[in-house]
């Protein structure tokens, strides 16, 4: 009967629905222990409850429950990006994917960091705010539901996750099976809206930055045009992954002096490691906080900066009492990307990350005071090199899933200085870009260096802690613009978050020795008509059986990950890898 409900409610919104791309409304509170970060604001099930969400991830989207608050060992905040009762939803379906049984998941590493959890796979409908009109009501959103999760820290400390994730995979009836009764489809969203015939299976994603007052702009089926600058890199999806080839990473200054006893440096890639290779692969990924690039290249950039490396949090933080922290973080100075443009041998892109968005913020429960870092972080065991939201603030993303393989564009985003009524573009495989200049989005949101003979340069400079500003008249004034400080309250207010890279996963009952088996369908043209296994994105095998070999194809980043005996599960990780993992269930 609620089935039946659900259906019609679905459908008289289908007929009322109208055509073009579909804008996701930031939520008013940006949020993060070690943001801050800008979230989403959805409402799940019926009665709606609000939960602000990060946007990212490839397969279901993960909500926390009420539960994971109740673990009195761990520090607080706990749950700030809001906490989802699930006995309070009227359309909850908690039965049909997990069989209404908590599954423990140890160990769920998201790579980068040991986040330990339980969860449940839930399906819940999800209700998308539009302006002027009633929600978006997205039926049978795929979802897990986890009870029990913390994040542990490389000193063994551990805190409470923060912030769920709304996925923005591709998946259209996703079917999940049991040997017992019928299948049932849930659809992730940017699917579920192309399976309505409302939008492309495309979404667009500037993060930007709270602090620095850019909002949020997220996309289904479509873009700000204003939010992508200069050249566009297009390229396929790798396994439903954003990768692109890193080519380089540099230091620079748009305009004015140098902060630094240099004007500009390159090669920091690969500076003090000869056995890196021509080009890095990295993943691009929101659920991601930091830059997790190799150790080598973390310490070549912090070896021009006035930071400290912070084993407890294996990250960098600002000598906030240096001399040349104001100026770095104040002035046209920005740390550069540059990456394989299109997949072409002879072609770049470079895209810049002022050092102002780098100013970043750890606070409780990860930090007890608030204390800014540099984000750079190298990968733990497991883990591959992956640009998060850190990187994000200052990038554009465009992912098609409707192409071949899916593709997925790269562009250099604005600065705060950007038109708050969007450029509404419908994205397809190309994106186009504004004709707006970085340099003048940034213009009175920084603070050039005058140039002046006192001024540092590489031929006559101080040498003395890394103070690379020389006289007082010639400092940059202290302080940000206006609006920059109006951005920072927006953002200061609100504590604590951290990224989930909780995947998929298998499961199995812990009432009834019963096996459930998840696999996607195709998000693809292509493959929507192919039954080749091997194309199909997502999926996993709970494996029950004694010692067999099961293979999942689709292992991202890495070569098929084999799964041997019966108490593995494969779990797809936040930053593009597949780890294996037991699974503790007891079988009664
Ligand atoms: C949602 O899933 C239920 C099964 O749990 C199914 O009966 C129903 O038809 C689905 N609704 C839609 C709109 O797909
Ligand atoms: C999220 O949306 C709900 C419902 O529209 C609203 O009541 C709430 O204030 C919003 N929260 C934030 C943080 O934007
Ligand atoms: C509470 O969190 C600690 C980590 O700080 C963990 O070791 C413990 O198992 C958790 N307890 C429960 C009941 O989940
Ligand atoms: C999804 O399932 C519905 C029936 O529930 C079907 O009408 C539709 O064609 C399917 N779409 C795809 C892309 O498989
Ligand atoms: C689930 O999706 C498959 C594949 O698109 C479709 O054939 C089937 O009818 C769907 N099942 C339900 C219950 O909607
Ligand atoms: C040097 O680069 C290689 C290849 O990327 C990497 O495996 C290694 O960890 C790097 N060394 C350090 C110290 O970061
Ligand atoms: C760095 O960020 C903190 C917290 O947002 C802010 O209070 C501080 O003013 C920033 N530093 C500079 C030099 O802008
Ligand atoms: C990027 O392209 C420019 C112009 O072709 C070239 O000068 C530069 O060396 C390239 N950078 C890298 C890191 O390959
Ligand atoms: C850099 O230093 C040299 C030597 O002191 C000086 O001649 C030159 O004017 C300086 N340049 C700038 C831009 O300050
Ligand atoms: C530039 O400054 C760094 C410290 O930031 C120092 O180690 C280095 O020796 C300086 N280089 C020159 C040429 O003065
Ligand atoms: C640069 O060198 C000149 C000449 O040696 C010296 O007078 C000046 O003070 C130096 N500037 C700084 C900032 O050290
Ligand atoms: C999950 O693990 C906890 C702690 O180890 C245990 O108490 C609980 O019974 C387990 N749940 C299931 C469903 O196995």
């Amino acid at each position: 009967m609620l089935g039946i409900l659900i259906l019609l409610f679905a459908l008289s919104y289908v007929t009322a629905l109208d055509t073009g791309p579909v804008q996701i409304i930031p939520s008013s509170h940006a949020l993060g222990s070690d943001g801050p970060w800008q979230t989403v604001n959805v409402s799940l099930g019926d009665p709606p409850q609000s939960v602000q969400l990060f946007p990212g991830g490839i397969f279901e989207s993960v909500i926390l429950s009420n539960g994971i608050c109740s673990n009195t060992s761990l520090p607080k905040p706990c749950g700030s990006g809001g906490l989802y009762d699930d006995s309070k939803s009227d359309t909850i379906d908690d039965t049909s994917i997990g069989f209404n049984s908590n599954n423990n998941v140890t160990s769920m590493d998201d790579g980068q960091t040991q986040t330990v959890g339980i969860s449940m796979p839930i399906m819940d409908q999800l209700q998308i705010p539009r302006v002027g009109f009633s929600n978006w009501v997205v039926p049978n959103l795929s979802i897990s539901l986890v009870n029990e999760i913390y994040t542990t820290l490389p000193d063994g400390t551990s805190y409470p996750v923060q912030v769920g994730n709304l996925a923005l995979g591709s998946a259209i009836n996703q079917s999940f099976t049991t040997d017992f009764g019928p299948s049932i489809n849930a659809s992730l969203i940017p699917g579920w809206f192309y399976e309505q015939g409302v939008t492309g299976n495309t979404y667009g994603l500037h993060i930007g930055s709270a602090a620095m007052g850019i909002p949020l702009s997220l996309w289904l089926g479509g873009y700000d045009r204003s939010r992508v600058l200069g050249p566009v890199s297009s390229q396929p999806c790798f396994q439903n992954r954003l990768r692109i080839d890193l080519l380089d990473v540099g230091i620079g200054v748009d305009n004015g002096a140098s902060p630094f006893n240099f004007s500009s440096k390159r090669n920091i890639l690969d500076q003090g490691n000869s056995s890196m290779g021509d080009s890095t692969s990295v993943i691009i990924n929101s659920l991601s906080p930091y830059l997790h690039l190799p150790k080598s290249t973390c310490d070549a950039i912090a070896s021009y900066l006035p930071v400290t490396y912070r084993p407890k949090f294996q990250l960098y933080v600002w000598d906030v009492n240096d001399a040349a922290y104001g100026p770095i973080i104040t002035s046209p100075s920005f740390l550069s990307f540059t990456f394989r443009a299109s997949n072409l041998q002879q072609s770049n892109l470079t895209i810049k990350v002022p050092f102002q968005l780098l100013n970043l913020t750890l606070e409780a429960p990860i930090s007890s005071k608030p204390t800014q870092y540099f984000p750079c972080r190298p990968p733990l065991a497991g883990g591959g090199y992956t640009l998060g939201r850190a990187f994000l603030q200052a990038a554009f993303v465009g992912v098609d899933w409707n192409s071949d393989t899916g593709s997925w564009s790269l562009a250099q985003a604005p600065g705060p200085n950007t038109a708050r009524t969007p450029q509404q573009e419908i994205l397809t495989t190309t994106v186009s870009s504004s004709s707006n200049t970085w340099s003048d989005s940034w213009a009175g949101h920084w603070t050039p260096i005058e140039e002046t003979s006192s001024t540092i340069n590489s031929t006559n400079a101080t040498a003395s802690s890394g103070n690379t500003v020389s006289t007082e008249s010639s400092a940059p004034k202290a302080g940000l613009t206006t609006g920059a400080k109006a951005g920072i309250g927006v953002g200061c207010g609100v504590v604590g978050a951290l990224l989930i890279g909780i995947g998929l996963y298998l499961y199995r009952s812990h009432s009834h020795s019963r096996l459930a088996s998840v696999s996607s369908s195709q998000q693809t043209a292509s493959a929507m008509t192919s039954d080749d296994p091997s194309t199909i994105p997502l999926k996993g095998y709970y494996q029950p059986q004694a010692p067999q070999e099961q293979t999942i194809a689709e292992a991202p980043g890495s070569e098929p990950v084999e799964l041997t005996g019966a108490e593995q599960v494969a779990i797809e990780l936040g930053n593009g890898q597949v780890a294996r993992q037991e699974l503790g269930v007891n079988s009664r």
